[in-house]
């Protein structure tokens, strides 16, 4: 078959890149997928098992920092289009190990922009998905997309730099460019060292949801449906050399929403019974609010409301409570002091949803 376009996903085993790419297959089924991913410790075959056999979609299992590789796929595949999303991206092992998050998340997006760009076939649009955390915390300040960089640990340090990088190809090439940056997404499928299916995984086996400090941290939470189409909006309409943040306005404070998930479970009376306060990483911050009217113009809105986007989550990890049992031990292999593992046998939530 031949397709009308070639669409090429870094990342696209990992949680959001799978939603991505899921979605891109089933609408598109005249363009062709390329999923390039290393299947780090935090991604599942299953994640992609719905269009694995589907004719427009293939997997190639590689390191983006491996330019002999990224060279060679760009020499023999017209692509039209890079969403960049590989990357190392929990914030408490970029504590532990900065260089390998320097590795993959600098000099892969470093190798994957020069091959890009050298490409006989020049592609339309290159994607890189930052987030929300390159700003730095704020505790009253709404970040726009002029606001300055202050990041505060090693991942937000290095998808700043990567940013950098990618703008760089903007300024002197004029290549086509877009960033964004989101507010923290959920949903089905994320790995359990992400905090609302650690919370999750925690309560499945009758074990305290453990937060970390005392201090009042908040999160905006985006549906990873809405993300998706974001990313898709911005492929199509969205200006190059531009930045666009993805946001939300569902801002919920770290306790509450461990509150909230244990409330799912047990009577109001015994919530507190189920939180532990556990020492805080070196350095965390507060809040990350952004606001987003640039999206909003090209006629984006968040469509699924926190009731309801939870409620698929939380259903999803009910039905599927063996879907991380491969990998559910598995920890970022460069760091040195892995989170406690959970052990078997997995209980049913018995959640009231
Ligand atoms: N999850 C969020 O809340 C959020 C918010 C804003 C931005 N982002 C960004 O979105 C992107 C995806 O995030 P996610 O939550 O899906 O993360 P994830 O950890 O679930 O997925 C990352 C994917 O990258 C792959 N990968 C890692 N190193 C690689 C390498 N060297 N070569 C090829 N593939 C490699 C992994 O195997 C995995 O499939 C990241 O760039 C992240 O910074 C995430």
């Amino acid at each position: 078959m031949k397709f009308s376009r070639t669409i090429l996903v870094t990342g696209g085993s990992g949680f959001i890149g799978s939603h991505l790419v899921c979605s891109l297959v089933d609408k598109h089924p005249d363009w062709r997928i390329l999923n390039l991913d290393n299947l780090d410790y935090c991604c599942s075959s299953r994640s992609l098992e719905s269009v694995e056999d589907r004719e427009n979609y293939t997997f190639i299992r590689g390191d983006v920092c491996n330019s002999r590789l990224v060279n060679h796929i760009f020499n023999t595949e017209p692509v039209d289009a890079i969403f960049h999303l590989a990357a190392k991206t929990h914030v408490e092992s970029s504590f532990q190990s900065p260089s390998s998050f320097h590795h993959v998340n600098v000099d892969g997006t470093k190798v994957l922009l020069g091959a890009a760009y050298r490409a006989r076939h020049q592609p339309r649009r290159f994607i890189y998905v930052s987030t929300d955390e390159v700003y730095g915390a704020s505790t009253d300040q709404v970040f726009d997309e002029s606001s300055p960089m202050r990041p505060s640990n090693p991942y937000s340090a290095t998808k700043a730099a990567a940013e950098f990088l990618v703008t760089s190809y903007w300024d002197k090439f004029k290549f086509p460019v877009i960033i964004t940056r989101s507010n923290n997404i959920y949903g089905p499928r994320q790995y359990t060292e992400k905090v609302i299916p650690r919370f999750l995984s925690l309560l499945q086996m009758d074990k305290k949801c453990t937060i970390q400090g005392t201090l009042p941290i908040s999160r905006h939470f985006l549906f990873v449906d809405d993300a998706i189409k974001a990313f898709l909006l911005l492929l199509e309409k969205g200006t190059v050399g531009e930045i666009y943040n993805v946001g939300t306005t569902c801002e919920i404070p770290i306790v509450q929403l461990a509150r909230e998930l244990v409330k799912m479970n047990v009577p109001d009376s015994e919530v507190t019974d189920w939180l532990e306060f556990v020492p805080d990483r070196p350095l965390v911050d507060l809040r990350y609010p952004i606001r987003c009217e640039k999206l909003l113009q090209l006629g984006w809105k968040a469509q699924v409301s926190w009731a309801e986007g939870i409620r698929q989550t939380v259903k999803w990890y009910q039905d599927n409570p063996d879907f991380w049992s491969d990998t559910r031990n598995a920890v970022c292999p460069c760091c040195v002091a892995p989170p406690p593992p959970p052990p078997p046998p997995l209980w049913p939530i018995r959640m009231r949803l």
